[in-house]
Order: structure tokens, then C-alpha cells, then sequence
């Protein structure tokens, strides 16, 4: 009989290697139209009088490509390495898992393909017309399949709190599309929404909203319940926090949506009940903020020498910044001021780029080199010079658009004597253009910071199980 063979894999970790490959590619490209639709704001020639390349097309190319393949891509690569290790079970249906994967992809590509060629339901975030939306509904049925079985056949009777944000993530998420994506099919790329004038917009933005709540907040907040312990070697700060944090913030977030309808044909009422659900927001976000920050407690000198550690603490206080900023901008007299403004899209890209960014970044250089047999990364210094590139490019971007946000709504606002406006619109946007110039700056260094991500990934991948490991790899598989 043969001796048991310790080398031989835990886990079925394939997936997990391809999704988080793909989330660096996907965070290139999508980071790259970002780029390119910067510089379209700044200089609007830029299309070429090409309709593919046009604004309209490309920003929700952007969208798609950063939240649903580079986060997506992420959030599944993590939640599919998490489980199995807080489970100690391999993943349930491995067959599955690949058709995720794929089926995953194929829904990217349908969504590079068709969003520039002009094909849009005309709902943000949820532009994809309805036979991609079937497919990613069966991609999302397959993809709770493989979660909850995996958490069904667990050996640990404990279900660590990571799981429960990732799997709040995948109920909210099949909810949201399957309710907000109902339509009337109109041709084989064509479809008019089943709700019409304010229901549809009451039912879009408690969609949209919780896309924030539950695709970029619940989901990356697993990663961070998993991945900063592990990084800073210690416990998280309170477990009792992380349930009452879990069951406050997954009750809250269902209720704030209106808040993107403030002043609209929305009844005021309910403009009134997102904003106070937004106020109050405000409470389990930080809980949740200062268990992660806090978790670095007697290991805080791990700062100083640890890039890893800072991405995923550097996260924790955008996020703690746009869930600060947010319910602010709720208020309904601040809204009047921030609403169609830049502002918003410095509080998006606050928690897009650093939250959501860097908490996706720090967890990737975790996982990534202990999927290819190897106990750090490729190269130390490039992921300090990442560091150091995506932090100066988050904090250009977000200030050019917060100054440039206040200004215009100042602008817009602004009366003379007679009543009259003082300001054209024209006018409001030639002094904005300085400040795009500068975000685009800042998103420059943030794509560069990217790319030098998807060069050390590379030569970790190519380095890794090809070199001899330090440590044998029946010690690296259950990492
Ligand atoms: C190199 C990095 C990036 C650049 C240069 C960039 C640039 C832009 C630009 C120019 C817009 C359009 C703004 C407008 O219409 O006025 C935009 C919108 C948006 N971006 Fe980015 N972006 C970047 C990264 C990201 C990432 C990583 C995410 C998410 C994880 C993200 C999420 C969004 C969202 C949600 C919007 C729509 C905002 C809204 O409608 O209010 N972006 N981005
Ligand atoms: C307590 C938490 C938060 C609250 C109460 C909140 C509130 C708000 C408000 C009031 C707006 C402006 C709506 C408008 O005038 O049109 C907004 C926009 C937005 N926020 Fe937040 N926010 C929060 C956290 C976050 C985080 C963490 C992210 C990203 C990860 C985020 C992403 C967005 C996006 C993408 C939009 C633009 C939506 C659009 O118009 O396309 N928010 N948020």
C-alpha cells in the first residue's frame, strides 16, 4: 500500500487561481476605459467621431468591466478560497465551480462586446440586455449552489463570518438582478422594463443602491474579515461586533435607496425614508470599519514593513471615508447641492478605487503566491511602489472631483441681483476642466499601479511552482 501522498492537493483550488488571474486582466481593461473616458471628458475629441468609441458607449463599458469582472472576479476567487478553508472541506461540485467560471466570463465578454456596439437597457449597472441576463442568472444559481454546498458540507460546526457576508452577497445579488432585470423581451437585443415611470426608477435605485450595499460592500467585506487577520496574524478585534455589524448593515441597506431620488416624482416620503436609513447607515459601516482597523491591535508596527497589510488597512479608511461622506450627501439639502455634480464621482471613486480597489489588491497578493506554491509574491518592492502609485492616484482623483463638484453646484446656484443666473452652463464646465485633467493624472498612476500588479503576478505565477519552494507544499495547501 502506498503511504498517503502530502503533497497531494486539499483543495480544489483551480477556480480560485483563474478567477483571481482574470480579476488582474479584467481590472487592467476596465481601469484602461477609465482612463480613456477621463480623457474623453477632458478633451471630447477623443471619440474620433467613431460611435463605439463614443462617451455614452464606453462609461458603461467602465462600469461593467471594474464592478462586475474585476470585482466580480475577485469576490468569487476569494469567496471560493475562503470557504474551503473556513469549511475545511473542498469546494461542493468542483464541475460547477468551472461552469462559474466560464459561464462568468462569458457574460464579460458578451458585455465588451454588446455595451460598445450602442445594445443597453438604459439602467445603470444593469445594462446588459436580457439574454445575457439569463445567462447570468444561471451563472449565479450555479455559483450559490457551489457556495452553500460547500458551507452545507462543512466540517467545522461554525460558520466563520466571512461566509455570511459572502453568502448575504450572493442571496442580495440573485434578488436584486432577477427583480430589477424583469422585462419584455422586444427582439433578440431589445427589452422594455416590466415596471413603468416611478416604479421604475423606486425599483432601479433600490437595485442600485444595493449593488453598493451588497456587490461593493457585503462581498469585499468577507474578504476583509479573512484576509486582515490572516495578514496581521492576528484575531479579529470582536467577533460579537461582526454579527451585530453583519445584521445591521445587511437590514439597513435594503431601505436607503431613495436617496437617489431625492427631489424626483419619487413621493417625498420615501425620499425622506432613504435619507434617515442612509443617516443611520452611517453606525454599522464604521463598526464594521473599526473591527477591521482594530484587528491590527499589538501589531500595528506590521504597517511599517508590510505593503499587504497597508492596501487592506488603507482600504478600511476610504471605506470608513465614503461611508462617512455618503449619508452626508443623503441629506436632502446637502443632495441639492452635491446631486448631478462631481462630487458623486469622487464619492464613488472614494470607495471604488479605495475600498473596493485595495481591499481587492491586498487580498489577490495574499492569495495569489500561495496558489502557485510560493510564500510571498514575486517582487516585495512592486507591490510598495503599487502601493505608493494607487494611494497618490486615489487621493488627485478624489480631491480634483470633490473641488470641482462643489464649485459647479455653487455655480449652478448662484443668482444675481435681478434673479437672474450668473453662470452659464458652458461656463461651469470650462472651469472644470483643470480638474478632470488632474483625475486623469490620478487615474494614470492608479492603472499604472495596475499593470506593474500584472507584471509581478506574472512572474510569481511564472516563478512559482516551477522553482523549488521553500516550504514543502503539503505545509502550503491548507493556507
Ligand atoms: C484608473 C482608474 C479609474 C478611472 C480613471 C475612472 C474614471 C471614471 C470616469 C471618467 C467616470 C465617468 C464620470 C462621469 O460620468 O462624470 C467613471 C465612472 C464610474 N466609475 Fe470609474 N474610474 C476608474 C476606476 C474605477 C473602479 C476601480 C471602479 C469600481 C470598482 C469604478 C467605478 C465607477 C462607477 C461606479 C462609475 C459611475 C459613477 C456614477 O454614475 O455616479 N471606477 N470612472
Ligand atoms: C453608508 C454608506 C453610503 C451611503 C449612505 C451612500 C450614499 C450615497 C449618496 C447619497 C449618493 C448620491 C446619490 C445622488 O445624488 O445621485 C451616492 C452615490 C453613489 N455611491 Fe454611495 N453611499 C455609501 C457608500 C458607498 C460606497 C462604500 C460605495 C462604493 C463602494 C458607494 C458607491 C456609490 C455609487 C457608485 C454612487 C453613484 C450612483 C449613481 O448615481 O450612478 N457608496 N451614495
Amino acid at each position: 500500500m502506498h503511504a498517503p501522498n502530502p503533497s497531494a492537493p486539499v483543495y480544489s483550488d483551480t477556480v480560485v487561481r483563474q478567477f483571481a488571474l482574470m480579476s488582474v486582466v479584467w481590472g487592467v481593461v476596465g481601469m484602461l476605459v477609465g482612463v480613456i473616458i477621463a480623457s474623453q471628458l477632458a478633451w471630447p475629441d477623443l471619440n474620433f467621431g467613431i460611435p463605439w468609441l463614443s462617451y455614452g458607449r464606453l462609461r458603461p463599458l467602465h462600469t461593467n468591466a471594474v464592478i462586475f469582472a474585476f470585482g466580480g472576479c475577485a469576490l468569487m476567487a476569494t469567496s471560493f478560497h475562503v470557504v474551503q478553508r473556513t469549511c475545511q472541506v473542498r469546494l461542493f461540485a468542483p464541475a460547477l465551480a468551472s461552469f462559474v467560471f466560464w459561464g462568468w466570463q462569458a457574460v464579460i465578454v458578451a458585455a465588451a462586446v454588446s455595451l460598445p456596439l450602442g445594445y443597453t437597457t438604459g439602467k445603470e449597472y444593469a445594462e446588459l440586455e436580457w439574454p445575457i441576463d439569463i445567462l447570468i442568472t444561471l451563472v449565479w444559481v450555479a455559483y450559490a449552489i457551489v457556495f452553500f454546498g460547500t458551507v452545507g458540507i462543512r466540517k467545522v460546526r461554525h460558520i466563520y463570518v466571512a461566509n455570511w457576508f459572502y453568502g448575504a452577497f450572493i442571496i442580495a445579488v440573485a434578488l436584486l438582478h432577477v427583480v430589477n432585470s424583469a422585462e419584455i423581451p422586444a427582439g433578440w437585443m431589445k427589452s422594455y422594463s416590466a415596471y413603468a415611470g416611478v416604479q421604475d426608477a423606486m425599483v432601479q435605485w433600490w437595485y442600485g443602491h444595493n449593488a453598493v450595499g451588497f456587490f461593493l460592500t457585503a462581498g469585499f467585506l468577507g474578504m476583509m474579515y479573512y484576509y486582515v487577520p490572516k495578514q496581521a496574524g492576528r484575531p479579529v478585534y470582536s467577533y460579537r461586533l461582526s454579527i451585530v455589524h453583519f445584521w445591521a448593515l445587511i437590514f439597513v441597506y435594503m431601505w436607503a435607496g431613495p436617496h437617489h431620488l431625492h427631489y424626483t416624482a419619487l413621493p417625498d416620503w420615501t425620499q425622506s425614508i432613504g435619507m434617515v436609513f442612509s443617516l443611520i447607515l452611517l453606525a454599522p459601516s464604521w463598526g464594521g470599519m473599526i473591527n477591521g482597523v482594530m484587528t491590527l491591535s499589538g501589531a500595528w508596527h506590521k504597517l511599517r514593513t508590510d505593503p499587504i497589510l497597508r492596501f487592506l488597512i488603507v482600504s478600511l479608511s476610504f471605506y470608513g471615508m465614503a461611508t462617512f461622506e455618503g449619508p452626508m450627501m443623503s441629506i436632502k439639502t446637502v443632495n441639492a447641492l452635491s446631486h448631478y455634480t462631481d462630487w458623486t464621482i469622487g464619492h464613488v471613486h472614494a470607495g471604488a478605487l479605495g475600498w473596493v480597489g485595495l481591499i481587492s489588491m491586498g487580498s489577490l497578493y495574499y492569495l495569489i503566491p500561495r496558489m502557485y506554491g510560493r510564500t510571498e509574491m514575486f517582487s516585495v518592492k512592486a507591490i510598495e511602489l503599487h502601493f505608493w502609485m494607487s494611494t497618490v492616484g486615489i487621493v488627485l482623483y478624489i480631491a480634483a472631483m470633490w473641488i470641482a463638484g462643489v464649485m459647479q453646484g455653487l455655480m449652478w446656484r448662484a443668482l444675481n441681483a435681478d434673479g437672474t443666473l450668473t453662470y452659464t452652463f458652458v461656463e461651469s464646465v470650462k472651469a472644470t476642466y483643470p480638474y478632470y485633467v488632474v483625475r486623469l493624472l490620478g487615474g494614470v498612476l492608479y492603472l499604472g499601479g495596475m499593470l506593474i500588479m500584472a507584471w509581478n503576478v506574472w512572474m510569481t505565477v511564472i516563478s512559482g511552482f516551477s522553482k523549488p519552494s521553500p516550504i514543502p507544499q503539503h505545509a502550503l495547501a491548507p493556507a
